[in-house]
């Protein structure tokens, strides 16, 4: 397979995985890509490997710039199994003897990760010689592990940015000038929805730190770790991340909800209209055909959720905490939430749903609507009061 030249001696030499669909439990319908990177100097260095399983088109790409042989030294810079687990076959091919550098927690997580694999595992400094050239580092943990680092090619403007401004799509497009931003940007903005979310205090600071040390000014290209690589506008990306990390809440609910026999959904239709009519721009999303990972990305703008659960056992429904855990991870910050549901027996769920956002932290304007059997047209003025109550308070949130 052909490496692809992104400047002279430095080749993207990754691998696209057209089939996964399940990232640890994000749905990725557009697969994926393992980028890594070859430079070519008077130290031929690997940066970042690829998933297990796709060591052989790793070795393929780089065999066709340099026998893998002839490489001296590699750099990981995230040490996810994603974009290490094809190390140790890698560097049976590269040299067992040859350095691997990373972060002193990635040094931590390789070796605790590949025990038994003799990798010659090293910290790095502030930098590191390629020969003429030399590449550069910065700590940044939680983008997207602790041990997780940017390495810059100082010389050409060239910053390795692993899982930092990735996307998930397999496509035969490297580059940023080769899809649209219509078609990159709801790919961009669902990747970090659903891997970044938790952590956008930390990844905040660091990218004040990527402008105020000047770095942001001398960035040219951006290599991550997975999909596009950025060079015709790499500050666009950089400007989606600090307008992210904000976790400003726009003028939209998400209504998320599944049902047993048609009563929530129709509580849910009726919620959907209000807060349409109210003038919120309104996601209507049914975990019968909705992946929580789509839901969290509709979420991650949205100013209120709504969360709609019919009663179970005593429980919520299976898809609806299913959901819920989900997004308690992501940690939203700004969130209004709301709780409803229909039940024929006990009807626990609304508020056992009312309780987890509160615990998660959204403001409750309204308590839970829940209603006995199968609700009417006439019997909706509940709903119909929540609706109202959470387009206010959405309107007060973004005025
Ligand atoms: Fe793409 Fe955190 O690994």
């Amino acid at each position: 397979m052909d490496p692809i030249k992104i400047l002279d001696n430095v080749y993207w030499v990754g691998a696209v995985d057209y089939d996964i669909r399940d990232f640890h439990g994000y749905l990725t319908p557009k697969g994926s890509t393992y980028n890594a990177y070859l430079v070519v100097d008077d130290k031929i260095t690997l940066i970042d490997t690829v998933r297990h399983g796709f060591e052989e088109e790793l070795l393929s790409r780089v065999a066709k710039v340099v026998d893998p042989a002839k490489i001296d030294q590699v750099v990981s810079n995230h040490a996810e199994m994603d974009h290490s687990g094809g190390l140790p076959e890698i560097m049976k091919a590269i040299g067992l003897s040859k350095p691997v550098y990373a972060s002193k927690l990635g040094v931590q997580a390789l070796g605790g990760q590949f025990q038994n694999a003799g990798l010659n595992l090293q910290a790095v400094g502030a930098s590191l010689s390629l020969g003429k050239e030399e590449l550069t580092f910065m700590e940044t943990r939680m983008i997207h592990w602790p041990d997780s680092m940017f390495s810059f090619l100082a010389a050409r403007g060239i910053l390795f940015s692993q899982d930092g401004f990735g996307l998930h799509l397999a496509s035969t497009q490297r580059f940023d000038d080769e899809l649209g931003e219509n078609v990159w940007g709801p790919l961009a903005l669902n990747y970090f929805a659903n891997i970044l979310t938790p952590y956008t205090a930390p990844i905040s600071k660091i990218l004040e730190t990527v402008v105020s040390s000047g770095l942001a000014a001398r960035i040219k290209i951006i290599c991550p770790d997975h999909g596009l690589i950025w060079r015709k506008d790499p500050g666009r990306i950089l400007q989606h991340y600090q307008e992210w990390v904000q976790q400003k809440p726009k003028n939209k609910a998400v209504i998320v909800f599944d049902t047993m026999w048609h009563s929530t959904e129709f509580m849910a239709r009726e919620l959907t209209d209000c807060l349409r009519v109210a003038g919120i721009e309104t996601r209507y999303q049914s975990l019968k055909n909705t992946h929580r990972s789509q839901v969290v990305t509709e979420c991650y703008e949205a100013a209120a959720v709504l969360v709609g659960s019919p009663t179970i056992n005593n429980q919520m429904f299976p898809s609806v905490a299913d959901f819920l855990n989900y997004a308690r991870g992501l940690k939203f910050k700004n969130k209004i939430g709301g709780a409803f549901g229909s039940y024929g027996w006990s009807g626990e769920a609304p508020k056992q749903v009312q309780a987890e956002l509160a615990a998660m932290g959204y403001q409750l304007p309204a308590p839970e609507v829940r209603f006995k059997w199968v609700p009417l047209e006439k019997d909706l003025d509940g709903v119909r009061q929540l609706g109202k109550t959470v387009a206010e308070a959405v309107k007060k949130a973004v005025a």
